[in-house]
């Protein structure tokens, strides 16, 4: 068993909430469409489905959805703060949060804003809410992290898409993961993976950014160690960023054999990859839907486990930390959470990802309403005066998606730099 070094108090995650669109593209249908070997998808990249969200998806709803799970057990009026980490923002002003908190009326007093680095932007919001309840213990802090990974038709980025999104509570009475006081980042300025205003897919130079991660992982966990003192072998699982779930692997590999590991050893990963490999990549989100699927999937008991934990965020800036995994953890988790949300999502053909994918909503100002699919407790309803227009619902089952009807994007060959 192992024990936190936070003196008398504990800080770390209380409740967790995962929300997943709907749909989603088997990528054996994409790879016969693309005319490439299936393999390369499935086990050059470690992935199997691909989520899609549908045009009255975005990350304000899947993030309400997510937030209304983990809040479920957690009286609201204890919600000091609420922080939106994203890379796919729906708006250059106004902070995604504020949708969140008026769609579950969360307190007036708490404070609401948007946080950006990539995909370690969750993880950025993370060290400051353990701040924040580190001087107030009594308050809690909300973190949301959603997102919508876009690549472009025919990219090499294109089978790692995916979609969803996180909601976490941090506070001084962690029920599920106790995070310790040490951690070692990393930041240099990069090219590696970035998206201009003007673009509504990622640019990215995808070897490099395997090598940036990898250098990232390398220089995070270095600083870690000279912070803790700790040896690979006193982490007993790892969890990683996951752009797509064989990353992990190279990664575990990478930094066992910096730290004295055995690098042919990856078992222990597998069950950290089970969620990412029928989701995709959901940027922020990646990192803790692998942790919620080590918790909810693994066989043994965890708790009193020391996890590492790697956040990547491309441009970039990275960090390596650790939690233990607390006493009846299980108890605050939904363990039939793949049988519940996941094989329970429709499953798209080619034509209708790719009619998701072109949707768009008018820039014009003009009245639209999204056509109605399946959706979790909220969705976009629709535009007006360059607003967006959100709405609760009760979730409804339709097998038969609703193509779109607005006016479609042109998409080029996508911004992949080969
Ligand atoms: N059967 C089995 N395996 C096969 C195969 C087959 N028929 N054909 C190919 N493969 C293997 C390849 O050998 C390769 O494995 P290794 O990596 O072990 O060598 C793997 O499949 C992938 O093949 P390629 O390297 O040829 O693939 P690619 O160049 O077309 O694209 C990619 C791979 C660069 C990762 C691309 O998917 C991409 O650009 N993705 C987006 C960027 C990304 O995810 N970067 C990760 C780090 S950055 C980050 O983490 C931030 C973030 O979230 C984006």
């Amino acid at each position: 068993m192992r024990s936190t070094k936070h003196n008398q108090m504990q800080v770390g995650i209380e409740a967790l909430g995962m929300y997943v669109p709907r749909y989603y593209l088997p990528l054996r249908d994409l790879a016969a469409a693309r005319g490439v070997a299936p393999g390369k998808f499935l086990q050059g990249l470690g992935q199997e489905e691909m989520g899609v969200p549908p045009p009255d998806e975005d990350v304000v709803t899947m993030a309400a959805n997510a937030a209304r799970e983990a809040l479920a057990v957690v009286d609201t009026d204890s919600i000091d703060t609420l922080m939106f980490a994203t890379e796919s923002g729906i708006d250059q002003s106004k902070a995604a949060a504020i949708y969140v908190h008026h769609l579950l009326q969360l307190p007036k007093y708490c404070k609401s804003f948007e946080i950006k680095q990539a995909c370690c932007g969750s993880t950025a919001a993370l060290q400051m809410a353990l701040a924040i309840v580190a001087q107030r213990p009594e308050r809690k802090v909300l973190i949301v992290a959603s997102d919508v990974a876009r690549y472009g038709f025919n990219t090499p980025g294109e089978p790692t898409q995916g979609a969803g999104a996180v909601a976490m509570v941090i506070s001084a009475t962690p029920r599920i993961l106790a995070l310790e006081p040490e951690w070692g980042a990393y930041t240099e300025d990069v090219m590696d993976f970035w998206r201009p205003n003007y673009l509504d897919e990622a640019v990215v130079d995808g070897k490099y950014s395997i090598k940036v991660y990898l250098k990232a992982l390398a220089e995070s966990w270095t600083q870690y160690v000279a912070e803790s003192g700790r040896t690979l072998a006193q982490h007993d699982r790892c969890c990683y960023h996951l752009p797509f779930t064989r990353m992990a692997h190279k990664a575990h590999q990478h930094l066992s054999k910096l730290a004295g590991g055995d690098p042919a050893d990856v078992t222990l990963l597998a069950d950290s990859l089970q969620y990412n490999r029928r989701i995709g990549n959901s940027y922020t989100a990646s990192l803790y839907v692998g942790l919620l699927s080590l918790l909810e999937t693994a066989a043994t008991d965890l708790a009193g486990q020391r996890l590492g934990l790697f956040s990547y965020g491309s441009g970039c800036m990275a960090a390596f930390f650790s939690g233990v995994v607390m006493k009846g953890y299980r108890k605050h988790l939904q363990p039939d959470r793949a049988s519940v949300d996941l094989d329970t999502r429709h499953r798209l053909t080619v034509e209708l990802y790719e009619a998701f994918y072109r949707h768009e909503l008018p820039r014009d100002g003009r009245r639209y309403r999204t056509p109605v699919n399946e959706t979790g407790n909220f969705r976009l309803s629709g535009v007006e005066g360059h607003k967006r227009l959100y709405e609760s619902c009760a979730p409804v089952a339709r097998l038969v998606p609703e193509t779109p009807r607005a006016p479609v994007r042109r998409v080029g060959g996508g911004y992949c730099i080969a």
